[in-house]
């Protein structure tokens, strides 16, 4: 399955899906293409260094719109099947999303439906949640509400600030986001009116 990451920072979770392609984990998968909405991104030095086609695409003197427009000719270009956001810092529009209806995967550093949008971790710590931790779901047209194909959860510490939180979650993101791309590049995932069905290999 040709695949395509989009990120706009650090790229820690692009990491652990090369990663885990090199360690022969994905073996249904291609990554054949980065896009990027942000020309400091970490993630454009991981891409190079593992010799993946990277792109820049700028949003910032553009609708929404006319870059989602941008970024599906490019993933046409490069007959894209599935897309994993990974960091990825923008709201795709209706029909990004409609044009790759179950194609596209986000991971999200918290227990959803708790704790959905940009301040996951501080969200949980203000709530003194005793868990938390992270999910991998389809991406719909709401906010962290797609249905949900995996978690792993993360015990929340008393003295837990959002950096120490975060980086145990991280972890757990480095294991979930390969774990579920497998899973979808391996065609065992039924989505049902109760949620993601995982089929036997
Ligand atoms: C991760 O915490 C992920 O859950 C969230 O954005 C962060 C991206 O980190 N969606 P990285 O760029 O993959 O290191």
């Amino acid at each position: 399955m040709r695949i395509a990451v989009l990120a706009s920072g650090r790229g820690s979770n692009f990491q652990s899906l090369i990663d885990a392609s090199e360690r022969g984990d994905l073996p249904n998968v291609d990554l054949v293409l980065l896009v990027v909405n942000n020309k400091e991104a970490k993630a454009i030095d991981r891409a190079e260094k593992h010799s993946i086609d990277w792109i820049f695409i700028n949003h910032t003197d553009k609708e929404r719109v006319a870059f989602d427009i941008e970024v599906m000719a490019k993933l046409d270009e490069y007959n894209v099947e599935g897309i994993i956001l990974a960091g990825f810092m923008r709201i795709l529009s209706k029909e990004f999303i409609s044009n790759y209806k179950n194609r596209i995967l986000n991971i999200h550093p918290s227990l959803l439906p708790l704790f959905p949008g940009a301040h996951a971790h501080r969200d949980a710590l203000e709530a003194n949640a005793t868990k938390s931790g992270c999910t991998v779901h389809f991406v719909d047209e709401g906010v962290d509400t797609g249905s949900i194909i995996l978690q792993k959860e993360v015990v929340v510490k008393p003295d837990d600030t959002e950096e120490t939180l975060s980086s145990r979650i991280l972890v757990q993101e480095h294991i979930a986001f390969p774990e579920a791309l497998h899973l979808f590049s391996s065609n065992r995932l039924k989505i049902t009116s109760n949620g993601v069905e995982i089929l036997p290999p």
